[in-house]
């Protein structure tokens, strides 16, 4: 029995990916193990959207140099694979096979020229229209599963690498998400997550032409579907339907993703996010206006080149105004092939780290002044597990926050929604009790 071993580091449009070439994998007679000792074939799926992502993989490398492969091939896929194509086979020769995600629907013949004695095969081709879609999908969690709608990025951010890494934009026709959709949720899927760099760009390229918003809208009808999330957003491609689709159905998730990336107008030029902050916020206005209350996050970069005090003063009173529910924030990593390489002043790291150590500090301030806010309410987890080390069941609420709760239930509530009572809350996430008198305990 041929045995592999895969390791993800990146997105969550890597962690799917992954879940696609496994039941690919599986599918071609290979069996998954859980520590790479053990695989003949050991995989990693890379990310190189900062510097520091694109060195893991070769550290991992590293720990098995020639000699202690002991007959293991090695397979460098993603963004690392994409950026740095026969390279890899030089900073890491015992390496052979190289793909990029644009390629992975040749992966199943690049394996059997593997198998057949093949020393080295690449599959780094940019230039495609497919989409990736296999009825093979093995997917790592058996209540939320993750949709791949839209491949690829056509914008030309500035400090970007994955134009360069995932190719053009690619749609998936209507007609084989509902599919996929469906079918998901007749095997007893309940969340759906809908993937791409930028969903909002979504076009059916099928003679039916549905738009992201029609899109969101349809899948929020799947019978048995009970929450439906999105991301990546782009602030450029988001339009007001969105927000009216999420109003009309309570099935679609109350959060927005959507990455600002900077609070500076100079930055945002600089970064040809190809809007401004008054765009920005205008976007803000109509989630904000909405009938729902929907949750608000987002991404910022530091220390993009030329970024002054000021500007990053405009970026913390972004946060002021915006009240984001949480973000993932940055410092700048320049990346190879991006056009930020040819900017000057370029921001020193100390002082990226102190831009950083400031803007978290402030967004610390705001989550735990939001989470605080909601003590005392009720809120509808999807349970995920339970940490036995604290006696807590942990799960999400639909605005996606991290809801840490006791119950005096005993069965296992993994895979159910339960309506919880907020008790505590801390900046990152909340702490509660699980709503068990008649009538407002509701176990499904
Ligand atoms: N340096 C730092 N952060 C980056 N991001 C993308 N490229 C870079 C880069 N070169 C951030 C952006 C994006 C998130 C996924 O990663 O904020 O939204
Ligand atoms: Fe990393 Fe971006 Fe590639 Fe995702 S698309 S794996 S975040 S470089």
């Amino acid at each position: 029995m041929k045995t592999f071993y895969i390791e993800t580091f990146g997105c969550q449009m890597n962690a799917h990916d992954s879940e696609k070439v496994s039941g690919a994998l599986v599918n071609q007679g290979y069996s998954e193990v859980e520590r790479p000792e053990d695989a003949d074939l050991v995989l990693y799926n890379t990310c190189s959207i900062r510097d520091k992502a694109e060195q893991k993989v070769f550290s991992r490398l590293q720990q098995f140099k020639r000699g202690n492969g002991n007959g293991k091939v090695f397979g460098v896929l993603g963004c690392v694979a994409q950026q740095e194509g026969e390279r890899v086979f030089e900073r890491a020769p015992h390496v052979s096979l190289v793909c990029g995600s644009a390629s992975y629907s040749k992966l199943p013949e690049m394996l059997v020229r593997l198998e057949a004695g093949d020393r080295r095969v690449t599959g780094l081709n940019l230039d495609t229209d497919e989409t990736f879609e296999t009825p093979f999908t093995r997917r790592d969690n058996p209540h939320r599963a993750y949709i791949t709608i839209i491949e690829g990025c056509d914008k030309a951010c500035a400090y970007c690498v994955v134009p360069f890494t995932r190719g053009p934009e690619r749609s998936r026709t209507s007609a084989s998400v509902m599919a996929e959709a469906a079918r998901l949720a007749e095997s007893g899927y309940t969340e759906i997550q809908l993937l791409g760099q930028n969903v909002n760009s979504y076009r059916d390229p099928s003679p039916a032409g549905w738009d992201f918003a029609t899109l969101l809208a349809r899948v929020g009808e799947v019978p048995g579907i009970r929450r439906v999330r999105f991301t990546t957003s782009h602030p450029r491609d988001f339009v007001k339907e969105i927000v009216d689709a999420i109003d009309a159905n309570e099935r679609l998730c109350n959060h927005v993703h959507l990455p600002a990336q900077s609070g500076s107008n100079a930055v945002l030029e600089r970064m040809q996010r190809l809007y401004s902050r008054d765009d920005y916020m205008r976007c803000l206005e109509w989630v904000k206006n909405a009938r729902r209350k929907i949750a608000i996050t987002t991404d910022i970069i530091v220390g993009f080149p030329g970024e002054t005090e000021a500007d990053f003063n405009a970026t913390l009173d972004l946060l002021d105004w915006a009240q984001y529910e949480s973000l993932f924030s940055f410092k700048y990593s320049p990346r190879p092939n991006t056009p930020a390489l040819r900017l000057d002043n370029p921001i020193p790291e100390e002082e990226k780290g102190r831009r950083l150590g400031i803007l978290q500090e402030k967004q610390r301030a705001i989550q735990l002044r939001l989470n605080s806010n909601l003590i005392g309410t009720l809120q509808e987890v999807l349970v995920e597990r339970y940490n036995t080390a604290t006696g807590q069941w942990v799960g999400h609420t639909p605005e996606n926050r991290t809801l840490n709760f006791t119950s005096s239930n005993g069965h296992s509530l993994v895979g159910s929604y339960v309506r919880v009572r907020v008790t505590r809350a801390g900046p990152n996430s909340l702490v509660g009790e699980s709503v068990a008198h008649p009538g407002a305990f509701q176990e499904t």
